[in-house]
């Protein structure tokens, strides 16, 4: 695929784009997030942020895993289309993966068919810093 920058004005336009172009490539609705994630407050933006539905029902198209969860516990139950993560959590409080899990968790969404967008829209870590190959990121 092309290498492809939009400019847009909010971070919450940023995720509605990312997953735009994630469910277009997948053809799949359904989106994991880390548990107290947050990616903003648009429709689709909202949908994907556990953080502002704690002790809500989730949309029917959001799963949660936890920071350092196993992934395969939540594949084996349905494909995912797109995983969307911050490399930190930010607003959900300081949260940092253990060390590997999110190479580990994007290799197991990438090999099922699924892509993963890096949400770097207040913390710029472990994307910018290791060797991971991110699907779509938003700065
Ligand atoms: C990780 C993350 N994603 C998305 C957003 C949404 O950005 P905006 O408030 O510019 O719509 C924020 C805002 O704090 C954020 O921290």
């Amino acid at each position: 695929m092309e290498n492809r920058c939009f400019f847009l004005n909010s971070g919450s336009e940023a995720t509605e784009l990312a997953l735009r172009l994630a469910r277009a490539y997948t053809g799949r609705k359904s989106v994991l997030a880390a548990r107290m994630g947050y990616h903003g407050v648009t429709n689709a933006a909202l949908d994907a942020s556990p953080y502002k539905w704690e002790r809500r029902p989730l949309p029917d198209t959001l799963h949660v895993i936890e920071v350092g969860g196993d992934i395969n516990e939540i594949t084996n139950k349905s494909p995912i289309g797109t995983f969307i993560i911050e490399s930190a959590l930010s607003v959900g409080g300081v949260v940092f993966p253990p060390s590997g899990w999110l190479m580990k968790t994007m290799d197991v969404i990438r090999c099922q068919g699924g892509v993963t967008i890096c949400d770097e829209i207040q913390v710029r870590r472990e994307f910018q810093e290791s060797p991971i190959c991110t699907d779509v990121t938003k700065d």
